[in-house]
């Protein structure tokens, strides 16, 4: 099985906390947090007292993931504004081991996220350090974008890595999940989905969240 987690990246924030309250009544446990600095990613969008204001407000999973330069100088300040999950950029962090390893010592899972044009190579180490992968599968920056196809062998062939070193780390997906692909990811082996336009860009989030878990059931 697998677990929906909304971004709230396409929620209407002025109504963020009916928009959360929404999606945790349609099933998910675990909520999307994007941060943007406009730098490592050409979009800016929210950082630690949003975070910490969302902790207040739901029981769910806070799920944060950095899209910011030197995110070494942050991910411990998102543990400690209440996030559970922090994931970082492979491609942002030169020292990313011990970037993981403040997040775990301040008491939340660890990710090490990559970017589609990342051979998956580039975290055959640091995936001893982490408690999941974030695999982007559009370029991070911006909601709404096309799931690139490629990212299905991508995922199956992180499968195989964490299978083959034995390990129990996570992997989520990220970029372009909706009905039409769900399944197939899951079968690849995903098993945190994102989803923020196929959830927020509906009239009815919580019902989007029902069958987003309903589709890729039939196959897992
Ligand atoms: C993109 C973000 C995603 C985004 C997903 O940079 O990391 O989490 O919100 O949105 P959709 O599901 O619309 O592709
Ligand atoms: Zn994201």
């Amino acid at each position: 099985m697998y677990s929906i987690a909304p971004s709230i990246l396409s929620a209407n924030f002025v109504r963020l906390e009916e928009e959360i309250a929404a999606v945790e009544r349609g099933g998910a446990s675990i909520l999307h947090v994007d941060v943007m600095d406009g730098r490592f990613v050409p979009n800016i969008t929210i950082g630690l007292p949003v975070v910490k204001s969302i902790r207040k407000a739901t029981s769910m999973t806070i799920d944060t993931h950095l899209m910011i330069v030197e995110p070494g100088n942050y991910a411990v300040q998102f543990v400690e504004a209440g996030a559970d999950m922090v994931s970082v950029h492979i491609e942002a962090d030169p020292h990313i081991h011990r970037t993981l390893q403040g997040i775990r010592d301040a008491g939340a899972k660890a990710g090490v996220v990559v970017n589609p044009g990342t051979p998956l190579s580039a975290i055959t180490e640091a995936i001893y350090h982490a408690d999941f992968v974030l695999l982007m599968s559009v370029n991070p920056g911006f909601g709404g974008q096309k799931f690139i196809p490629r990212s299905l062998a991508r995922v199956r062939e992180l499968r195989q890595m964490i299978t083959e070193r034995g390990l129990n780390v996570k992997i989520e997906i990220d970029g372009g999940i909706d009905l039409s692909n769900i399944a197939d990811v899951a079968e690849a082996g995903a098993e945190i989905m994102v989803a923020g336009s196929a959830v927020f860009g509906t009239d009815d989030p919580a019902e989007a969240v029902r069958s987003l878990t309903q589709k890729g059931a039939v196959w897992v």
